[in-house]
C-alpha cells in the first residue's frame, strides 16, 4: 500500500464496471472478476470465455450489463433455487452443488459467484424468499456453509448475502429493519455467522435496507464490530450492487469494495476526505489492501484450462430437485404411480409444458437446457396414453380461461389419474417486489374445482419459489407434491417422484400457514414511512405459530416418502463441549429412502422468553428397506445459548434442556432431557434494577435478602407480607426508588454499600456480567 497513491487505492476500492473490480498492473494488482449466482452461473459478457479477466480493466461494455437479470447471460446450469436446495436438508448436497457452480466459474474465469443468500423468510410474502433457504436460522446457516464450503474449495469465492435483516423487497433500497438486539443475534445474524466463521467466505455482501436506522452499506457495528470483531472476518465486504449512500461513511464502517463502478465518483469522494482529514488514510489502506489480497487470492486459483460437464452437472441439478421436493399428502398411497401399467395419464397445467424452474431478477440463469414434465412423464410411462391440457393463462389476467378448463375436464374426466400442474405464475414473485397475498390465481382454484369434480383421482404437482395457501382446496386432492422451483432438470426429477424412481424426501423448510393472516409479520409487513418494526421478536417462523399453539397446514420440518421411519432408542452423551444425540432409525416400509431427523431444543423454565422449541441440530440418511442405523447429532454448549441483553452476552443456562427428536418440528418421536450447567456470567444488579431483579439474581439476591432482614425488623407490622398485592408491588420498584420512600428505613448509602458489596463478591466492575 505504502507504494501507491491515494488515487490508486481509492480506485482499488470500487469496480472498474458492472463486474469487474479495478486492477493496477503496474502494482501487480490484477481485476476480479465477480457474477451472480447464486443457484447458477449468470454471465453476462459478449465474449462468454474470454476466460482471461487478468488483462486490467478489460474495455467494459456496460450496454448488456445490470444487476436485474435484464439483460443476457452465458449457458449455464440452472441448479434448482435456494427454496429447494433447502428442503433437501442435506449439507452434503448443498456442497456438491457449490463445487459444480465452481467449475462453471472457473471455465468461465469468473472468480466471485455472488451468493448464498441466507437472510431469513421473516414473511412467506418476501419476493425473494426463492433465493434464500429458511424461516429457521440453523437451517440457513447450515447448507449456506456447505455450499460456500463447496465453492471455495475449488477455488471460486463466495459471496454471502445480503447482510443483514434483508427480509422483504418492498423499500428494500431504504427501508429500516427495526430489530431488537435479541432478536438480530439469534435469528438474523447467525446464519451469517456460521457462514462466516466455517466456511470464510472471501466476500460479504452488504444488504441495500437499513438496521435500526443505519444504511447496511455504513454500518459500523454490522460491518466491524460483529462481523470482524466478533466473529474474526478478514476477508472483503462488497456492497450490494449500488447500495453505497455515503461512500466515505461507507469505507469508515468497514464496507472495502464498492460495486459497481460509481463512474469515478466513490473514488474522488475518498481522496478528497483523506486530503481534508475527514477519513484516516489508514482505514483506506485497511479496505485496499484486502481487495489487492483477495485479487491475488483470485488470480492464484484460476485456471485456464478449466473445463466442467454440462450432461453432469443437469444429473446433479435433477438429484437436487428430486431431493428438494416435498410430498406434502399422499392419501391412500395414489403416488407413486405404475410407469408400467397402460393407464390414461391427464397431465393438466401450462407448467407441465413451459415449467416455472427460476426466479426472475438477478439470479436469473440462461439454462444450458430445460427438461419439462410432460415429455419426461410420455417418457417415463411408456404403456400409458398420456394427454395434455393447459388448463389456464399464465400471467395473462385478461384471457377468458374457460375453454382451456373445459378442455382440462374433457382430458381428466377419461383418464384414470389427473395430474395437475399449479403454481405461482412469474409475476407473483420476483426480485424487488413482494407478494400481495398467499393465494394462487382464481383461474387455476378454479380449474381445480373443475378437475377434482371430474376426476376425484388428481395429483397436484406444485410450482413456485414461496409458499402457497392450501387450506381452501388440499381437503379435495389426495395428493400434493411441491416441487418448488426445481430449476432446468425440474421436468424430469418431477416425473422420477411420479413414477418412484425417486423417493420424495424433501421437508418443509418453512411453515405452510394456514392463512396469510396467521403468519408472525402479518400485522408489521412491510412497514410505512420507511421503517418496518420487527415486533414478533424471536417469534419467526414455527417459533411463532408453535408460541401461539396456532394450526398450520403443513408444519416446519413436514414431508413424506414413499416409505415409513421408526425412530428408536434416543440416547445422549456428553463431554465438555456438549453433547451428542443419538438415535436408531430404522426404513420400516419397501423402499429405500432418505430421512431427516431433526433434534430440537426447548429450556423450560427458563428467566427469559424462549420458542417452544427450536432446531439445534439435524441428520439425514439413506436407508434401505429394514435398515437400522444409529444417527448422531452434535449439539454444543454455544447452541444452548440465549443472547442476554443485560449482559451483552450470549449465556447459557442452568437448566434441564428437553431434547425433542422428531421427523417434524409437531412429530416428536422421542424426547429425553440433559441436566445443563449454566454459565456463571450474569448480568448484575445496580440501583436502578428493581427489588425483584435484585432477589432473582444468584449473588444479589441473597445480599439484598439480608438488608431487607434490617428493614422487616425496623418496619414490624407495617413490612408487607410476601405474597400479598402490596409486596408485589413493591417488588417492582427500583433499589434507589425504594430507598426514597419516607416509611422504608433504607438510604442510598445503603444501596450504593449493596452495589459495591454485589460487585466485589461478583468480581466485576459495574452493571455487565460477572
Ligand atoms: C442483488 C444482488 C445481486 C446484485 C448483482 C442486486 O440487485 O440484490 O443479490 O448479487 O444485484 O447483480
Amino acid at each position: 500500500m505504502a507504494r501507491l497513491s491515494t488515487a490508486e487505492k481509492a480506485a482499488l476500492t470500487t469496480g472498474a464496471d458492472w463486474w469487474r473490480t479495478t486492477a493496477l498492473a503496474e502494482a501487480g494488482i490484477p481485476a476480479v472478476r465477480l457474477a451472480d449466482g447464486p443457484h447458477g452461473l449468470r454471465l453476462q459478457n459478449d465474449a462468454p470465455n474470454d476466460a482471461h479477466h487478468d488483462a486490467p480493466n478489460d474495455a467494459p461494455n456496460d450496454a448488456h450489463h445490470d444487476h436485474l437479470g435484464i439483460g443476457g447471460s452465458a449457458p449455464a446450469t440452472c441448479f434448482p433455487p435456494a427454496v429447494t436446495l433447502a428442503c433437501t436438508w442435506d449439507s452434503e448436497l448443498a456442497e456438491r452443488v457449490g463445487g459444480a457452480l465452481a467449475r462453471e466459474c472457473l471455465a468461465h474465469g469468473v472468480q466471485v459467484l455472488l451468493g448464498p443468500g441466507v437472510n431469513i423468510k421473516r414473511s412467506p410474502l418476501c419476493g425473494r424468499n426463492f433465493e434464500y433457504f429458511s424461516e429457521d436460522p440453523l437451517l440457513s446457516g447450515a447448507l449456506g456453509a456447505a455450499w460456500v464450503n463447496g465453492l471455495q474449495a475449488q477455488g471460486v469465492g463466495a459471496s454471502v448475502k445480503h447482510f443483514a435483516a434483508n427480509n422483504q423487497e418492498t423499500g428494500r433500497m431504504s427501508v429500516s429493519a427495526d430489530i431488537d438486539v435479541r432478536t438480530l443475534r439469534e435469528i438474523y445474524l447467525p446464519a451469517f455467522r456460521r457462514v462466516v466463521t466455517e466456511a470464510r467466505p472471501w466476500t460479504v455482501m452488504c444488504a441495500y435496507n437499513r438496521v435500526n436506522g443505519i444504511h447496511a452499506s455504513q454500518h459500523p457495528w454490522l460491518l466491524t464490530d460483529v462481523l470482524r470483531g466478533e466473529w474474526g472476518y478478514d476477508g472483503v465486504v462488497v456492497s450490494d450492487w449500488g447500495a453505497v449512500v455515503d461512500r466515505v461513511r461507507a469505507l469508515a464502517a468497514g464496507l472495502d469494495l464498492e460495486m459497481p463502478s460509481s463512474s469515478g465518483a466513490g473514488p474522488a469522494r475518498v481522496v478528497a476526505a483523506v486530503e481534508s482529514g475527514e477519513l484516516d488514510e489508514e482505514t483506506l489502506d485497511r479496505s485496499a489492501a484486502r481487495v489487492a489480497a483477495l485479487a491475488r487470492k483470485a488470480a492464484a486459483c484460476t485456471r485456464l484450462d478449466a473445463a466442467f460437464d454440462p450432461a453432469a452437472h443437469h444429473d446433479l441439478a435433477r438429484e437436487v430437485a428430486a431431493r428438494g421436493a416435498v410430498l406434502l399428502k399422499n392419501d391412500r398411497g395414489v403416488l407413486p404411480l405404475d410407469p408400467s401399467a397402460p393407464q390414461r395419464i391427464a397431465v393438466i397445467g401450462e407448467f407441465a409444458r413451459t415449467p416455472r424452474y427460476q426466479g426472475e431478477g438477478s439470479s436469473r440463469v440462461t439454462p444450458t437446457r430445460l427438461d419439462d414434465a410432460l415429455t419426461a412423464i410420455t417418457d417415463a410411462a411408456p404403456a400409458s396414453q398420456v394427454t395434455f391440457a393447459p388448463g389456464f393463462p399464465v400471467d395473462a389476467p385478461e384471457t377468458d380461461a374457460s375453454p382451456l378448463r373445459e378442455e382440462a375436464v374433457r382430458a381428466a374426466r377419461t383418464a384414470h389419474v389427473a395430474v395437475l400442474f399449479l403454481g405461482l405464475p412469474p409475476s407473483h414473485e420476483a426480485e424487488g417486489y413482494d407478494r400481495d397475498h398467499l393465494e394462487l390465481p382464481p383461474e387455476q382454484t378454479q380449474l381445480l374445482d373443475a378437475v377434482v369434480a371430474a376426476n376425484p383421482n388428481t395429483v397436484v404437482v406444485l410450482a413456485g419459489g414461496g409458499v402457497v395457501r392450501l387450506a381452501g382446496w388440499i381437503d379435495d386432492v389426495p395428493a400434493v407434491l411441491a416441487c418448488w422451483l426445481s430449476g432446468q432438470a425440474g421436468g424430469s426429477a418431477t416425473a422420477d417422484l411420479l413414477f418412484g424412481r425417486a423417493n420424495p424426501s424433501g421437508r418443509l423448510a418453512e411453515t405452510v400457514p394456514l392463512r396469510l393472516a396467521d403468519t408472525p409479520a402479518y400485522l408489521a409487513w412491510p412497514g410505512e414511512n420507511g421503517h418496518v418494526a420487527y415486533g414478533e421478536g424471536l417469534f419467526v417462523g414455527y417459533r411463532h405459530y408453535d408460541a401461539r399453539d396456532l394450526d398450520v397446514s403443513f408444519p416446519f420440518g413436514h414431508g413424506l416418502s414413499y416409505t415409513t421411519f421408526d425412530y428408536a432408542d434416543l440416547r445422549t452423551a456428553h463431554d465438555s463441549e456438549g453433547f451428542d444425540v443419538t438415535v436408531a432409525v430404522t426404513n420400516t416400509g419397501e423402499r429405500a429412502g432418505h430421512e431427516v431427523v431433526q433434534v430440537y431444543v426447548a429450556a423450560p423454565g427458563s428467566r427469559v422468553r424462549r420458542p417452544v422449541r427450536e432446531l439445534k441440530g439435524f441428520a439425514t440418511v439413506r436407508l434401505a428397506p429394514g435398515q437400522t442405523r444409529d444417527v448422531t447429532v452434535r449439539i454444543t454448549r454455544a447452541d444452548l445459548a440465549y443472547f442476554d441483553t443485560a449482559a451483552d452476552a450470549w449465556l447459557v443456562e442452568g437448566l434441564d434442556h428437553r431434547i425433542d427428536v422428531g421427523a417434524s418440528s409437531r412429530d416428536i418421536r422421542l424426547t429425553t432431557t440433559v441436566a445443563v450447567e449454566g454459565d456463571d456470567r450474569t448480568a448484575l444488579p445496580d440501583a436502578e434494577s428493581t427489588l425483584a431483579e435484585w432477589l432473582a439474581h444468584p449473588v444479589g439476591g441473597p445480599a439484598v435478602e439480608v438488608l431487607l432482614s434490617r428493614v422487616r425488623a425496623a418496619m414490624g407490622e407495617a413490612y408487607p407480607e410476601e405474597g400479598s398485592s402490596r409486596h408485589r408491588m413493591v417488588a417492582g420498584l427500583r433499589l434507589s426508588q425504594l430507598a426514597q420512600l419516607p416509611v422504608v428505613p433504607l438510604g442510598h448509602d445503603d444501596v450504593r454499600e449493596l452495589v459495591e458489596a454485589v460487585r466485589s463478591a461478583a468480581g466485576a466492575g459495574g452493571r455487565g456480567t460477572c
